[in-house]
């Protein structure tokens, strides 16, 4: 079905920060919108998020100029092709920016149309998103494969005004039988949590992603309150929930130190590896993302070639979605596991590529929100869809991640038997 108009529209992200959301009509009626989501601890290397730079409205982060470049520019490009041809849509945005980062229309603009165009044609042909969006899996066999949701339940970093120097520490509900039965297992913890905090006298305010993010001790104090909260929820620390963290390293690199503010001091890349070493034979930790600088790939190398597969490296800062710096990873085993954001590359098509050449080399790929997120649930049903068995969208509250659970727990009790939840492959 064809496409007849593309509307975009200011609205405003989970910080208040304003962002675009665009409107896909095809000629049938059929509309499909999308919002695009925006990074605190973002990437050196991500596509350009077009800002106006007027300081007269919103600090100069309005997206007007990102909105035009939608509707004067892309939008005439665009109307009368074919929803579908998701591939031919991407590609003449991307040819029609011209630049390597998206810096002349912008990642944000041309992400919006992207993800609208692909709801639009779902709408069209009258199939759910996540059925829509298996036309990119390879190897999608008519099974559905839900995800693992990694919840970011203590929030730190530049996420949390430095309660830690680590921006997110995760749990990973490994030994949930169903979709809906993991997310409970979370929100049981989240809460226990929240009592575990109030008992010691910690503040109970959270995050940008939901987490929690009390004044605590050091970098490692977050680990032993999950671990009270998850045996009070019943569960088994190492069985039932395994940990994941979420270094966001690059933020605290400066001058070629790292520079830990919790502890008082700087540290090199071994000695920070050394730090992480520490806390592996203590608590059982899956997954690491982003634990050094986005440029110390020897470092990345290095801890990973130690890992030996027994968790995941994950590069999110690292890679930035751009199938360039993966190629580089697989090359030099710089990690197993790739964090995917689709505003960080700016388009669906390269998004999924950057997905099946991590796959396919044997990587596991974790689709991933922003901190700054809307209400939009396409990750949701992308992971689903891609089949890569892993989700990372915050804590079970705040209503901008919550919705992103709450669409997977649909999609499962619309899919019934045709899906099961995903194996975290890490743990036998
Ligand atoms: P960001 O944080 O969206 O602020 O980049 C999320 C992450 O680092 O994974
Ligand atoms: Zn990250």
């Amino acid at each position: 079905m064809k496409i007849k108009s593309v509307k975009a529209l200011e609205i405003l992200d989970s910080r208040g920060n304003p962002t675009i959301k665009t409107t896909v009509t095809l000629e049938d009626g059929s509309a499909g919108s999308a919002a695009v989501p925006s990074g605190a601890s973002t990437g050196a290397y991500e596509a350009c998020e077009l800002r106006d730079g007027d300081k007269s409205r919103y600090s100069g982060n309005g997206v007007l100029t990102a909105i035009k470049n939608v509707e004067e520019v892309i939008a005439p490009a665009i109307i009368g092709h074919e929803a579908d041809e998701q591939e031919k849509i991407d590609s003449l945005m991307i040819s029609l920016d011209g630049t390597e980062n998206k810096t002349k229309l912008g990642a944000n603009a041309i992400l919006s149309v992207s993800l609208a165009v692909a709801r639009a044609a779902a709408v069209s042909k009258g199939i759910p998103l996540y059925e829509y969006l298996t036309k990119f899996n390879p190897d999608f066999s008519g099974k559905y494969y839900l995800p693992v949701p990694m919840m970011n339940v203590m929030n730190g970093g530049k996420h949390a005004d430095w309660a830690t120097d680590i921006q997110e520490y995760m749990i990973l509900p490994v030994a949930a039988k169903t979709e809906s039965d993991a997310i409970r297992m979370c929100a049981e913890t989240y809460a226990q949590l929240k009592k575990v905090l109030k008992s010691k006298k910690y503040g109970i305010a959270v995050g940008d992603e939901g987490g929690f993010a009390p004044a605590v001790s050091s970098n490692e104090e977050p680990f032993e309150l999950m671990k009270e909260a998850i045996e009070n929820a019943g569960y088994v620390l190492g069985k039932d929930i395994v940990f994941g963290i979420d270094a966001a390293a690059s933020e605290f690199f400066k001058d070629g130190v790292y520079e830990l503010k919790k502890e008082g001091k700087n540290v090199s890349s071994d000695e920070l590896s050394a730090f992480y070493h520490g806390l592996v034979r203590k608590y059982p930790i899956y997954s690491f993302e982003d634990i050094f600088a986005e440029d110390d790939w020897s470092a990345f190398q290095k801890f990973t070639a130690e890992l030996d597969n027994k968790g995941q490296v994950v590069g999110d800062d690292l890679y930035v979605t751009n199938v360039k710096r993966l190629e580089r990873g697989i090359a030099e085993k710089t990690s197993n596991s790739i964090l995917i954001k689709l505003n960080q590359i700016g388009s669906l098509t390269e998004t999924v590529s950057a997905v099946n050449l991590a796959l396919r080399s044997g990587m596991t790929a974790v689709i991933s929100h922003r901190s700054g997120e809307t209400e939009d649930t396409f990750i949701a049903d992308l992971v689903v869809a891609l089949g890569t068995g892993q989700i990372k969208t915050g804590a079970p509250c705040r209503s901008e991640r919550v919705a992103k659970y709450n669409r997977l727990m649909e999609i499962e009790s619309e899919l019934g038997p045709k899906c099961e939840y995903a194996k975290f492959p890490f743990i036998a």
